[in-house]
């Protein structure tokens, strides 16, 4: 089938009647999973130089969520989960959550997500982190419309308590999802290709751009589909909203920040940190994986500081939107969009300078 699929730059959202008195007001409540919710639609993504404890703890202080990734070994990622775990015990965090627990049924715990493949040790190692405290696994694959994530599933799904919930992907299409859903998955992770240092579309040819990559899926499943990969701005969390994602996954926006794992790097033009993709050659040497199959880069990106004020800045954003788009909730904000030209793009950046 040829047509053609269109990204985040290709769209504007229309602006709507809206009645929102207060920005502050705006409920960014959602699902992550078909049972676990979040207080705001922003999720840490698996990645080893954007979330370990430290981050998660700090997403989850935000009412979002971190998935501590699983490029480290069983034992050490366990422990990551137990200390997010632990942290979450405590009650500023709980009071965090528990603000609208008599109003908001999404979720039956506080979100504690940890990521494994789809082979090796994946079994032994869902287990270690559901006993450390994780109640969501993601199965972190970068084709997850194939048959080992359908395996996976089954045999987590008959030995993991019915507590846990499973996100699976990634996936680009709307037969994946449909398979997905049908293999059991309680959440979709979606976006082939389309990350910051991502070069999976130039080795391979294979990905979808992610806006048309969103609508096919979403019109075909009942699941919370996370938009992940290529957000740049809140206006890119906003649009992925728009189309009817559940919550967004961020690397690039939230790496290089204090709570990002790594070491700050000192340059003359000032402070650094590194990020790289999981399947980049640096990743597969500091991890000692096979040097092959590269498809991703690694960068440096400038420090910049706490997590918090990032995502604080991403969120007013988001709410800002929901006012264009005339909406109190993430299930009401379903505003229009349109395509854009080459020149509506230069028209919606600072022009004059
Ligand atoms: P952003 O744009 O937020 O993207 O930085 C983060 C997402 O990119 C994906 N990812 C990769 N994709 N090769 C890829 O093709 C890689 O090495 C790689 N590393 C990360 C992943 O989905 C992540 O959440």
């Amino acid at each position: 089938m040829s047509k053609i699929a269109l990204t985040y730059d290709d769209i504007q959202l229309v602006p709507t009647y809206s009645n929102i008195a207060s920005r502050k007001n705006i409920d960014l409540t959602t699902q992550i999973t078909k049972r676990y919710g979040l207080l705001m639609p922003l999720v840490a993504s698996c990645m080893d130089t954007v979330c370990e404890s430290e981050m998660a703890i700090t997403m989850a202080e935000m009412g979002g969520v971190g998935c501590l990734h699983r490029f480290m070994t069983i034992e050490q990622q366990a422990n990551e989960v137990a200390i997010v775990a632990n942290a979450l015990q405590n009650n500023t965090i709980q009071n965090i959550w528990n603000v609208k627990a008599n109003t908001w049924q999404y979720t039956q715990a506080i979100p504690i997500v940890a990521a494994v493949g789809a082979n090796g040790d994946f079994a032994e190692r869902a287990n270690a982190l559901v006993n450390a405290g994780a109640n969501i696994i993601l199965i972190d694959v970068a084709h997850g419309h194939h048959e080992n994530v359908k395996q996976a599933i089954a045999l987590l799904k008959k030995t993991l308590p019915s507590h846990v919930d499973f996100i699976a992907g990634n996936i680009a299409s709307a037969q994946a999802a449909k398979d997905l859903e049908a293999w059991q998955a309680d959440g979709l992770r979606v976006g082939v290709g389309g990350g910051s240092l991502c070069t999976t579309r130039l080795k391979t040819g294979f990905g979808v751009p992610n806006v048309t990559c969103l609508q096919e899926i979403i019109a075909v499943t009942t699941l919370p589909v996370m938009a992940d990969g290529g957000i740049r701005t809140s206006g890119d969390i906003a649009k992925a909203l728009a189309l009817g994602s559940s919550c967004v996954m961020l690397g690039s926006l939230i790496a290089g920040t204090k709570e990002a794992p790594g070491k700050m790097i000192e340059k003359s033009s000032g402070l650094y940190k590194r990020y790289r993709g999981a399947a980049s050659l640096e990743t597969k040497m500091i991890h000692q994986q096979e040097q092959r199959n590269v498809e991703g880069e690694s960068t440096v990106i400038p420090f910049k500081g706490g997590a918090k004020f990032v995502l604080e800045g991403l969120l007013d954003g988001v709410r800002s939107a929901f006012s264009y788009g005339g909406a109190n909730t993430i299930k009401e904000f379903k505003p229009d969009w349109v395509q854009v030209t080459n020149a509506g793009l230069t028209e919606a950046k600072p022009h004059l300078l």
